[in-house]
């Protein structure tokens, strides 16, 4: 989809990501992510680390961007910034930046819905990406968030099932940590999993009514079978640890697909998306295949694994779906934590 020229500068804060990127139409011309790594030692973001890292990157990954894009800022035609949801403190920073930059350069701003984001991530040109055509159906997965969508227009959007309880980047999050395994242990579980055998343990993941999920028996189950298992043999987790994160991630990715086929069915669309960091595991992406294989009608939409989780590049091709519609924001505009759906 080709809209327009615009160049969009994209500022995201949400969470541990300081990240800037600059889209020309829906091309991306520059996009840096500054990832935190003062969490890595606590096992997870601590909020107010996170919003103090995002003040002191902020110039340096903006200047990184435009250095990258060759523009200068005075060359932007409009600002978009995640207003929510997300960590308030970080998005404080983000919004706040943003609001300095567009009044300083008498520039418009947009204020993007994070989630909205990561399902019109797809809208990225790039090789090797074909856009999906509206309506579709989305699954997003995230650190935060686990919904199933379904996408009639830019910024018509109805949730059809979400999680009741953990997010499937969550998930894999727990799991990781009941191993032994860093923050976020998402990308590690995937890696780990590529040499062990998913059929080797097996840990369940409760089915719910509708298109709902959940995801919080799984710590359950795998704390109480690994109690049980170091009990009997304290090297366990080591000598076995391939074919735990095979098993753990094949439970969560057959609860996700589970879903999105019942979603699917249910919707009768042939138009289907993944998104959110959890979407650039590989084990997801192979079932996703298989489904293409048993269904070529079906037409999947998967983003490269540098669009998957948090980036700016998203925040700015869906600020520009905003900027086409006249979707503008003043300077009354405030981070919300809780940002609407
Ligand atoms: O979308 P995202 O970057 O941030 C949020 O909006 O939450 O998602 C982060 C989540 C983390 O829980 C991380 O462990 C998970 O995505 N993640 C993965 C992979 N890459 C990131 N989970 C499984 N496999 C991956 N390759
Ligand atoms: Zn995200």
């Amino acid at each position: 989809m080709e809209l327009n020229n615009r160049l969009i500068l994209g500022i995201e804060s949400s969470c541990d990501d300081t990240a800037v990127a600059i889209t020309r139409g829906f091309k991306v011309v520059a996009s840096v992510i500054n990832s935190q790594d003062v969490h890595e030692q606590f096992g997870g973001v601590v909020p107010e680390m996170a919003s103090r890292s995002h003040i002191e990157r902020m110039i340096p990954t903006l200047t990184e961007a435009l250095k990258e894009a060759k523009v200068t800022l005075s060359e932007i035609d409009g600002i978009a910034f995640t207003q929510g949801p997300g960590l308030m403190g970080s998005l404080v920073v983000g919004t706040s930046f943003a609001k300095g930059l567009a009044m300083a350069l008498n520039k418009p701003l947009v204020a993007v819905n994070h989630l909205h984001a990561h399902i019109l991530s797809h809208f990225i040109q790039e090789e090797g990406m074909v856009a999906p055509v509206f309506p579709y159906l989305c699954l997003t997965v995230s650190g935060g968030h686990t919904q199933l969508v379904l996408v009639k227009s830019p910024m018509e959007m109805e949730i059809l099932g979400k999680t009741i309880d953990d997010a499937a980047g969550e998930a894999f999050d727990k799991a990781g940590k009941m191993l032994g395994l860093p923050y976020p242990a998402g990308p590690v579980i995937d890696q780990l999993a590529e040499k062990g055998n998913p059929n080797r343990f097996t840990f369940s993941i409760p089915r719910i009514a509708a298109l709902d999920f959940s995801f919080s028996g799984l710590k359950t189950s795998i704390l109480y079978f690994l109690k049980k298992a170091t009990s009997e043999n304290p090297l366990f987790i080591e000598t076995h640890l391939f074919d735990l994160c095979a098993s753990i991630q094949e439970a969560i990715n057959t609860a996700l697909i589970q879903k999105l086929k019942e979603a699917q069915k249910a919707t009768g669309l042939s138009c289907i998306a993944i998104s959110g960091g959890v979407s650039a595991n590989q084990g997801l992406r192979n079932k996703l295949n298989e489904w293409k294989t048993q269904d070529p009608t079906l037409s999947l939409h998967v983003t490269h694994k540098k669009y998957c989780t948090d980036n700016a590049a998203m925040i700015a091709v869906t600020g520009n779906f905003l900027f086409e519609m006249g979707s503008f924001a003043t300077q009354k505009v405030a981070a919300n934590a809780r940002l609407p759906f």
